[in-house]
């Protein structure tokens, strides 16, 4: 078996462990050539790709970004060196003429869309998940999520001293796209006071009593808010940065927006910070490497058996797979109703809508 691995689209904590761990396994296990093939379908495109073996994957568990490179914005289908030309013909040429018997594709809904229209002229990939944002259908868990939580939990619990000694409101902006998953998370996980998630639209006069009863009392404020929230009614607020990827649309900002909104009507400093890329970057925590491992060497044994064309998966703590076409281009959000929305309601935190 003559084996590519690519990692496509924005960077996460956790890539070189499923690297890593897809690449021993079928080394040790089935005996398999592996082949990196570098910056994600770039290295196919640009023919740029270079093998992999024991050594050269060794020591890379603990380190973030990508051995392998990524990018997100090479796109077979809408090549954009070529006025957006499809190439994709010439890819699959590629891939056969370098004798790869499968791919091992590792990126987020964007590369699996890719990935799953590559399979479908003739070939074989299976999929790995990952993200920082939660937000794959079909897999409880994205490798580089809980990594993530735990940096916007620690970025919380240090907001908290500063806010407590000066009074202050503090605005926390996460990442995580269209769905509320980190903000969530770590809005809980640092005691935030109040959480705001796209999933739930808040009232600005709700934050405002939030933040005026705790200046009464407590006398500082701890908001969680995700890029993606808006105001009842409102819009997501845009970055004006234009990415390097298939679509251009940034987030970002939105806590300077609410920053703005609120200050006018409260006594207390109102604070805005922005994690940003903070939040992708860096050693992998312990979950997130067993997770990688788990899904990499899922993956290779899906490769050996020859199940193909299907995503690994986390499911109810097992490791499950779904078929490619069934995760591209859709979105899992927080349901209004989830859990731990209802845990942190019980603990008093206000996802700015009245109660
Ligand atoms: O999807 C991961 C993510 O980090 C999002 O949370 C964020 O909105 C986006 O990527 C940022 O992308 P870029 O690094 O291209 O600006």
């Amino acid at each position: 078996m003559r084996v590519g691995i690519l990692t496509g689209g924005g960077d996460c904590p956790g890539l070189n462990a499923v690297i890593r761990a897809t690449t021993k396994s079928l080394i040790h296990q089935y005996c398999a050539e592996v082949i990196g093939i570098e910056d994600g379908f770039l290295g196919l495109i640009e023919r740029r790709i270079r093998p992999l073996d024991v050594q050269s994957v060794s020591e890379t568990i603990a380190l973030g970004g990508t051995i392998l490179g990524t990018h997100n914005r090479a796109n077979p289908f809408q090549y954009f060196a070529a006025n957006g030309a499809d190439i994709s013909d010439e890819v699959v040429a590629y891939v056969r003429s370098i004798g790869l018997d499968a791919m091992v594709v590792i990126g987020g809904d964007g590369t699996m869309s890719i990935a799953h229209r590559i399979t479908q002229k003739g070939i074989f990939i299976v999929g790995c998940p990952k993200t920082i944002d939660n937000d794959l259908m079909h897999t409880d868990r994205t490798f580089g999520f809980d990594t993530a939580v735990s940096t916007v939990t620690e970025a919380l619990d240090r907001l908290q001293t500063t806010a407590k000694s000066h009074g202050r409101v503090m605005i926390l902006e996460t990442m995580g796209r269209y769905a509320g998953w980190i903000a969530l998370e770590a809005g809980v996980a640092g005691g935030a006071d109040v959480i705001l998630i796209p999933e739930r639209p808040y009232q600005l006069e709700e934050v405002i009593r939030v933040c005026q009863k705790r200046a009464a009392q407590q006398k500082f404020t701890l908001i969680a808010m995700a890029e993606g929230a808006t105001m009842r009614g409102g819009a997501m607020t845009f970055s004006p940065i234009q990415a390097d990827s298939h679509d251009p649309l940034r987030l970002g900002g939105v806590a300077h927006v609410l920053r703005e909104q609120l200050q006018p009507h409260l006594a207390s400093e109102v604070r805005a910070t922005v994690l940003g890329h903070v939040q992708r970057g860096g050693t992998p925590t312990a979950f997130d490497r067993i997770l990688a491992t788990q899904f990499g060497h899922a993956a290779a044994e899906m490769l050996a058996e020859g199940q193909f064309n299907r995503l690994v998966t986390l499911n109810s703590n097992r490791i499950d797979s779904v078929p490619l076409a069934e995760v591209a281009e859709r979105v899992k959000t927080v349901p209004t109703d989830h859990p731990l929305l209802k845990a942190a309601w019980a603990m008093g935190v206000s996802t700015g809508e009245p109660v």
